[in-house]
């Protein structure tokens, strides 16, 4: 397997053989890390770390696993470039192209990674676009991986809106992988009918379904994995709360959901949560709305069946595998 100088855009561009070589790939640099074994192999190259959207784990993820690797990292936070603003994505690619190594890109359209790649002459991962987040299904599918001892057959019930980056990702990550994806949400946010078509192609080839359904007991019923996300994304409105609230509060996952998922189920959620009360946000929220908590119980967040903070672990290691493969 051989992926050196591939871009790193969305799993739709892999192919499952590929998306398993990564998987493996990351879980050998996971455990050498556990033991010490240093694996600095590209030491002396530098990336260009472009975050037009904030960031806790993809950031340090990048940055950790570029240090660890023997690379030297540049940070260019959201208001820290010229990019979009007085720079061309175009030109941004060629500037930043002759310099480093590889680029790092987490912000609005995929169309603007897309584009950036286009002109980059090094490889270009997507560290999360309004439509996609590519790095996180890694980490998703290694930590179910871990837990499960394997992918195909496992079924993934998806809660929340459903027509955003985890949504779209998780249908396609579940897809490529033969899983059986559901979408439990109300209907105006299932994911775009195309990309759910494309991902019945895929299914076809990998024995794997596409379920979307407005019916709680019906979506999580026997689901292996319960998934869910923030209701509003960065870059939404805040006026969108109060419609998100009242639209998918059915769709939060709680004890009844986890109960319902059955017998070794587990929860999985990207992060950042609003589990309870203790953020800026959540506090305001729960303030506005007179709730505690939103997309997930805090019960739920802290049960011994939450896998969200090894979840987050991966992120670093399967970030590592893909500047490995691709440098
Ligand atoms: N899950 C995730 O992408 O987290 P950050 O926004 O903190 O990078
Ligand atoms: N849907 C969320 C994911 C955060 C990792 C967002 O885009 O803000």
């Amino acid at each position: 397997m051989n992926l050196k100088g591939r871009d790193f855009l969305k799993l739709l561009d892999f192919t499952p053989e590929e998306i398993l070589y990564l998987l493996d790939l990351a879980a050998d640099l996971k455990e050498k890390k556990k033991k010490g074994i240093p694996v600095d192999t590209l030491r002396g190259k530098n990336v260009a770390l472009i975050f037009e959207k904030t960031s806790t784990r993809t950031r340090c993820s990048f940055e950790v696993a570029a240090h660890d690797l023997g690379m030297g990292t540049t940070y260019l936070d959201p208001s820290g470039s010229q990019i979009g603003k007085k720079e061309s994505i175009a030109d941004t690619a060629r500037v930043l192209s002759s310099m480093f190594e590889g680029i790092e890109y987490r912000g609005y359209g995929q169309d603007i990674v897309e584009e950036l790649a286009k002109y980059s002459k090094v490889p270009v991962w997507n560290g999360l676009t309004n439509e996609f987040h590519p790095t996180q299904m890694l980490a998703d599918l290694l930590t179910i991986r871990e837990h499960f001892g394997y992918l195909k057959g496992i079924k993934l019930t998806y809660m929340g809106d459903a027509r955003y980056n985890m949504g779209n990702s998780l249908m396609v990550a579940c897809a490529k992988m033969g899983m059986h994806f559901t979408a439990c949400t109300t209907k105006e946010y299932f994911p775009q009918q195309s990309l759910v078509e494309e991902c019945g192609r895929i299914v076809a080839q990998t024995g794997g379904s596409v379920t979307l359904t407005e019916d709680v007991k019906e979506g999580t019923a026997g689901a292996n994995v319960v998934y869910t996300d923030v209701w509003v994304s960065m870059g939404e409105p805040d006026e969108i709360w109060e419609e998100r609230i009242r639209v998918l509060s059915p769709y939060q996952v709680n004890r009844g959901v986890m109960e319902n998922a059955g017998e070794g189920a587990i929860f999985m959620h990207c992060l950042p949560a609003f589990h309870d009360l203790k953020t800026k946000i959540g506090a305001q929220m729960g303030e506005r709305f007179g709730i505690a908590e939103m997309e997930v119980t805090d019960e739920v967040f802290e049960a011994p069946y939450s896998l969200v903070f090894e979840e987050a672990e991966n992120r670093m290691h399967t970030i590592k595998a893909v500047m490995a493969a691709t440098l």
